[in-house]
């Protein structure tokens, strides 16, 4: 009797919920790594020589070394919506298949991005160290940590993608008005509308948006384009009373230039979920009141994260069964339904 085909061979890099791994271990060979956090260098350099399907968090880097360790790699499945840490170019030069995990996060993330909001503009963690310090001494005071109302504020968004229109969906809710412009360096807006699902908002050209928002949220991928996009020069031309709110990926906002600016009074205050060298926080941060810090929390609810991983697991096994993936990244949508 000839032997039965080979079962692909699949790497899981992180833990994931089990039952998001139940159907990679019907169908696949799996090198399962069960532990949290992201896998040393060399140890994944090593595991990816005989693979076929890679399911990988972002912090693992996908580059053109890790892509050439991998002569059989067919499908990198992240598990995540931003895929900053794969090398595009060197995939699609080997014909990987790339894939990410869009939809399932979008509630949890604007979920938060409103917490955040909501926490710095009305000094919540700030209150809660105060009392936690013994610094609560003279009970209720009609002017005592005053903090900033949302209704008929403006909240300017960058990026209005499924999570920025997720997130000013739920601003508006709370009393505010929306403006929304692209990064400056992607070039004019194609999108001029005024009217999306549940609410209007106002098309503004960039330096508008930083002008005149109350509070400003950032919700584009990480680019060469968006680097930096909220550097020293950028923040300066921010209101005094305004607020940022990062949400999407730490290099975005130049963190030694925001830490001057809450420090300077140049901006009232900030809330971030993301940091450029995660888990390293700038240590100016650290010490400011008017700044709440989250580790990268958007997504992390148990619902959310499940359907990341689920997603994740079924695109790698979709593309290993020679079937389209179910979300590919952007750059490969039109490869993978002409497949
Ligand atoms: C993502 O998916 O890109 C988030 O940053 C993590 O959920």
């Amino acid at each position: 009797m000839p032997a039965p085909p080979a079962k692909p061979k699949v790497l899981v890099t992180s833990r994931l919920p089990s039952v998001a791994l139940e159907p990679l271990w019907q169908t696949c060979d799996v090198d399962y790594r069960d532990e949290p956090g992201p896998i040393a260098r060399e140890a994944f350099l090593a595991r990816v020589q005989s693979i076929d399907g890679l399911v990988c968090q972002l912090s693992d880097k996908i580059d053109a070394e890790l892509i050439n360790a991998a002569p059989s790699l067919r499908v990198v499945s992240d598990v995540s919506v931003g895929y900053n840490n794969l090398d595009v170019t060197a995939l699609k030069q080997r014909g990987i298949i790339a894939t990410n995990t869009p939809d399932v996060l979008t509630d949890a993330t604007a979920d938060l991005t409103l917490g955040l909001i909501l926490g710095i503009t009305r000094r919540l963690v700030e209150g809660d160290r105060l009392i936690r310090r013994g610094g609560w001494k003279s009970g209720f005071g009609l002017d005592f940590m005053l903090g900033t109302e949302l209704k008929g504020k403006r909240l300017g968004i960058i990026g209005m993608g499924r999570i920025g229109q997720a997130v000013a969906r739920r601003a508006v809710a709370f009393g505010m008005t929306i403006a929304y412009a692209p990064s400056p360096r992607a070039g004019a807006a194609k999108d001029q509308r005024t009217q999306f699902d549940g609410f209007n908002a106002t098309p503004v050209i960039f330096d508008e948006l930083l002008t005149s928002s109350d509070i400003i949220s950032i919700h584009v991928p990480l680019t060469a384009e968006t680097r930096h996009l909220i550097d020293q020069k950028r923040l300066a031309r921010m209101k005094r009373s305004a607020y940022l709110i990062n949400v999407a990926r730490g290099p975005v906002v130049d963190e030694a230039a925001l830490a001057w600016a809450l420090t300077e009074g140049v901006i009232s205050g900030a809330g971030l979920d993301v940091f450029e060298e995660e888990p390293k926080v700038h240590a100016d941060l650290l010490t400011l009141e008017n700044v709440m810090l989250v580790p990268h929390l958007g997504s992390a609810t148990r619902e959310t994260r499940t359907k990341m991983a689920q997603l994740a697991v079924n695109n790698c096994l979709s593309v290993l069964m020679g079937k389209p993936p179910l979300t590919p990244i952007p750059e490969m949508k039109l490869e993978s339904t002409r497949q």
